[in-house]
């Protein structure tokens, strides 16, 4: 993995080949923790070589895990844990601490949980989490720097959720399968990622199930065994480098991207007339002299997903016409479009619901709607990466882009994607660290 201050970027040159998806940072880190709820070993393979992963294996060897990698397997033998207080060296860094209530509880009785970090997308609070626990019995104190949770011995709970959260349905699902008796999680997320950390749970011995209307059924058991797990293949990565083909005029074979788990984005990418074929080994993502404008809206799975909502945006700043997106998950997630108006795009953020449904953050005065006029030639520049998927639409803009452009702040992105400038390169892209 890569740590370093800049990309220089010479853009305005088509991106062609084929690059391979790395697994999913958002379940291989899941994963990583769900393996504390077994004394055996567990092996997963396909685990992306990213800062996000790189941030878990040290909290988790900070509580005495032992963990060998070996390029994208890593083995985890929890039985040497020692704890459950996660020092608070890893406040604010990322948000997988808290899923870590669930197996220290388990183990200890009690967690320790520092303040949570993750991108700047918004308040994100953690009721839903919490409210969850102490429906199974927990009792919870905060401090200001650090959460204490405490239960003896978990119990089932028929818990509704008021937002299918992907991270408080992953939290209590790894509460519940050690809990005693039977939990529903109704209202629930049901994410592939979700799903493929289900997987893992059920190889490990676990009772779990998705039900109709989003209902997830778990029967706790006492005792879970070690299991070997192949992360899924990462549907951001895939989709970033499908609109990475669009919008520089390539074609690009994204090997390992899955179509069950891009319906929505593919439904998208067609109505824009953004070309692509399914094959057996992947999707191959070509380009278009023209794109149409469209209105999305993001949504819970199976929907649109958030995250691919900034590549999205920057594809329709280059729709020939007047293109809307809804945001209606996170209230403050097009704050990276700033940057992209310095460069040329024509984006203006509006507080009303300006899709075909009423969000959560109706009449609230958060700006999480755009209407973005297009095509827009960008021009290239300096850009400052916020957050890790606006890191992403950054660089796109900046290959995109005729003449040299410094893009800083990539840490966030190397949080998220393997390899980057190695996979862009080879599909031809003039990208380089500074
Ligand atoms: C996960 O975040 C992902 N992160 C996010 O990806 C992703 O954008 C998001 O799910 C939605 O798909 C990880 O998996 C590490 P949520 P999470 O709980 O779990 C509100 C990336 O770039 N909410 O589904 O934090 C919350 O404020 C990251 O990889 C509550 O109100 O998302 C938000 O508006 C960015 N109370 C909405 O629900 C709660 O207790 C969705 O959040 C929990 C959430």
């Amino acid at each position: 993995m890569q740590s370093t201050p800049a990309y220089i970027v010479n853009g305005g040159k088509p991106l062609n080949g084929s690059v391979k998806v790395s697994g999913a940072k958002n379940a291989a880190t899941k994963q990583l923790v769900a393996s504390l709820l077994t004394d055996e070993t567990v092996v997963l393979g396909n685990v992306p070589q990213i800062g996000d992963v790189a941030a878990t294996i040290e909290l988790l060897r900070g509580l005495g895990v032992g963990i060998n990698q070996s390029a994208d397997e890593i083995t985890i033998n929890p039985h040497t844990i020692k704890n459950g207080d996660v020092v608070s060296a890893f406040s604010r860094k990322n948000r997988i601490p808290i899923l870590l209530i669930g197996p220290l509880l388990h183990r200890f009785g009690e967690a320790k949980i520092p303040m949570l970090g993750g991108c700047k997308i918004g308040a994100r609070p953690i009721d839903i989490h919490l409210d969850g626990f102490k429906q199974m019995g927990a009792q919870i104190e905060c401090d200001g720097n650090c959460y204490t949770i405490k239960s003896k011995q978990l119990k089932a709970a028929m818990i509704e959720l008021p937002f299918p959260s992907v991270g408080a349905t992953e939290n209590l699902m790894l509460a519940a399968v050690k809990a005693k008796g039977t939990t529903t999680i109704a209202n629930a997320a049901i994410e592939p990622e979700i799903m493929d950390t289900a997987k893992l749970l059920q190889s490990m011995g676990a009772i779990i199930n998705l039900e109709a209307n989003r209902t997830w059924v778990i029967e706790g058991v006492k005792h879970l065994k070690g299991a070997e797990h192949q992360v899924l293949p990462d549907r951001i990565e895939a989709a970033s480098f499908g609109i990475a083909a669009a919008i520089t005029g390539g074609q690009v074979l994204v090997e390992g991207a899955c179509q069950d788990h891009l319906l929505s984005f593919l439904n998208a990418l067609r109505r824009v007339g953004v070309p692509f074929t399914i094959k057996s080994d992947g999707i191959v993502f070509g380009s278009a002299s023209n794109y149409k404008p469209i209105t999305l809206e993001t949504d819970v799975h199976p929907g649109f997903m958030t995250d691919w909502q900034q590549p999205f945006v920057m594809l329709l700043t280059q729709a020939d016409g007047v293109s809307i997106v809804h945001e209606t998950i996170f209230e403050d997630r097009f704050g990276y479009t700033q940057s992209l108006n310095n460069m040329g795009a024509k984006i203006q953020l509006h507080s009303d619901c300006l899709g075909s449904k009423e969000c959560r953050y109706k009449h609230q005065n958060y700006l999480h709607s755009c209407i973005i006029v297009g095509p827009t030639p960008l021009k290239a520049s300096d850009i400052e990466i916020p957050d890790l998927r606006a890191g992403f639409s950054y660089i796109l803009a900046a290959l995109m882009a005729d003449g040299r452009s410094k893009v800083t702040g990539v840490e966030h992105v190397e949080r998220g994607y393997e390899d980057i400038i190695e996979k862009l390169k080879n599909l031809g892209a003039d990208i380089a660290v500074a």
